[in-house]
């Protein structure tokens, strides 16, 4: 396994609609563990394909509180099959947004059809944080940011502070 760089927004690569996986082999596997080591890693609760660079529809996520046993979910080409009338609002956050937080509103709860780690379809019903998660990070897949469902004033701030901070990285490594 290995941990692999994040990419930060504002990025073109984060953009991108992603690929099918089809059938869940070796790769795919492979792709999946390192997801899930870079996640630990970073630490965060759910990480997608395309924000390692990688254009196919995968996701790692675990929701787990510190201290409990871990629970990582695998997921490839997940669905939303089916979402809940009623909303709930979550101050998200994101890897690829490091240090940004903002109330997203979306379906309470969702299911989920995908494909796991051994190419068995299974589906899966979710409530609050996991919800959010699989929605945050299905979103992903798709080239959307949860700072693309809050206000063009609040999306703005927050990519160009983040715009800003990658400059100044540049120019400290120059
Ligand atoms: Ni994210």
């Amino acid at each position: 396994m290995a941990v692999l760089p994040i990419i930060v927004a504002p990025d073109s690569r984060l953009k991108v609609k992603c690929a099918s996986v089809g059938r869940v082999d070796d790769a795919a596997r492979r792709l999946m563990d390192d997801m899930l080591e870079t996640m630990y890693a970073a630490p965060g609760i759910g990480l997608a394909a395309p924000q390692v660079g990688v254009r196919t529809r995968v996701i790692v996520l675990d929701v787990a509180r510190e201290g409990e046993e871990r629970r990582p979910l695998r997921l490839a080409d997940p669905e939303i099959v089916w979402a809940s009338d009623d909303d709930m609002s979550y101050e998200e956050g994101c890897l690829s947004l490091p240090q940004h937080y903002a109330e997203v509103i979306r379906p309470r709860s969702v299911t989920v059809r995908f494909r796991d780690y051994d190419n068995t379809v299974r589906e899966l019903t979710a409530d609050g944080l996991l919800s959010t998660c699989l929605q945050h990070e299905i979103d992903h897949l798709d080239g959307i940011l949860f700072v693309d469902r809050i206000s063009a004033l609040k999306r703005n701030m927050i990519l160009r502070k983040l715009l800003k901070s990658k400059k100044a990285k540049t120019l400290e490594t120059a």
